[in-house]
């Protein structure tokens, strides 16, 4: 079986500086993958490369088999990949419904959208009841606390019907119940379609992650499940080693 996505040999250099060196892996249909790594390993780069914000110097990103290096951003989200930032982009003055609407419309292109219908689709009506926000569809995106802001952020994605979402760091700034809903509802998400998360909790790790892509320098360090990657001397030595001690650092501060 071929892969949903396949990241080949990519290189992303800033200025003489080599971000992504020889960056291979792949992900295939139906996945919760985890991308981890410290800061600075790539990750958000490999994201920005994918999606086509970055163009590589080398190397290709293959999607259903088609290399996709080189297509414009917009066409990559036709074609099925959606993403989210490391900050959510949602339009504060808009409500929650509106911000997903808008979502909606830019997939489907501007011929469409001026025909649009009147009231919420379906594709809008089925994102707002995945991320649990049917309730509050009419409340002004600026009134969300931050956690629902980033549930806002992946329900816009998901109206834009994406066969692969790739989330950079979904769960940052949350509490811890409202990280175990959002690994809970990217287990749903993964359902009908494929989840890469960019995360740096490992309690998070270990309860959602199925297969795990640490990085490192940008390349792959290890790849594997939860025990493996957490049992690889040279994952705790550049991850794990620094994870506990910033943990600990938090810990201190009371966070
Ligand atoms: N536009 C850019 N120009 C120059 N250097 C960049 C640029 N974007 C990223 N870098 C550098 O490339 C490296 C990889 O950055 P990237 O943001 O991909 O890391 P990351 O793994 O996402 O880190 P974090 O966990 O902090 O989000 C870093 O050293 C970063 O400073
Ligand atoms: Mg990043």
């Amino acid at each position: 079986m071929s892969a949903l996505l396949q990241l080949q040999d990519i290189e992303v250099d800033f200025d003489g500086f080599k971000a992504l060196n020889g960056l291979t892996f792949a992900i295939n249909k139906g996945e919760v993958r985890f991308l981890i790594g410290p800061n600075g390993a790539g990750k958000t780069t490999a994201v920005d490369v994918i999606t086509s914000l970055t163009k590589p110097t080398a190397g290709t990103v293959s999607f259903e088999g088609e290399v996709i290096t080189g297509k414009s951003e917009f066409d990559i989200v036709k074609m099925g990949i959606g993403r989210t930032f490391q900050n959510p982009s949602v339009f504060d003055d808009l409500t929650v419904v509106e911000n997903i609407d808008l979502a909606a419309s830019f997939r489907m292109g501007l011929r469409k959208m001026m025909r649009k219908r009147r009231g919420i689709s379906p594709e809008v009506a089925e994102a707002l009841e995945l991320i649990s926000m049917t309730d509050i569809a009419e409340r002004p995106a600026g009134e969300l606390s931050h956690g629902q802001r980033q549930w806002l952020e992946i329900g816009m994605l998901l109206a834009q019907d994406p066969k692969l979402l790739l989330l950079d760091e979904p769960v940052a700034g949350m509490s811890k119940p409202e990280r175990q809903s959002t690994g809970e509802l990217l287990h749903e998400i993964a359902k009908t379609r494929t989840v890469m998360v960019v995360e740096h909790d490992m309690e998070f790790l270990r309860q959602f992650a199925s297969v795990v892509t640490v990085m490192h320098e940008g390349s792959v360090l290890c790849e594997g499940d939860v025990a493996t990657v957490q049992a690889d001397p040279t994952v705790q030595e550049v991850y794990l080693g620094r994870s506990r001690v910033a943990a600990e650092d938090e810990t201190t501060v009371g966070a």
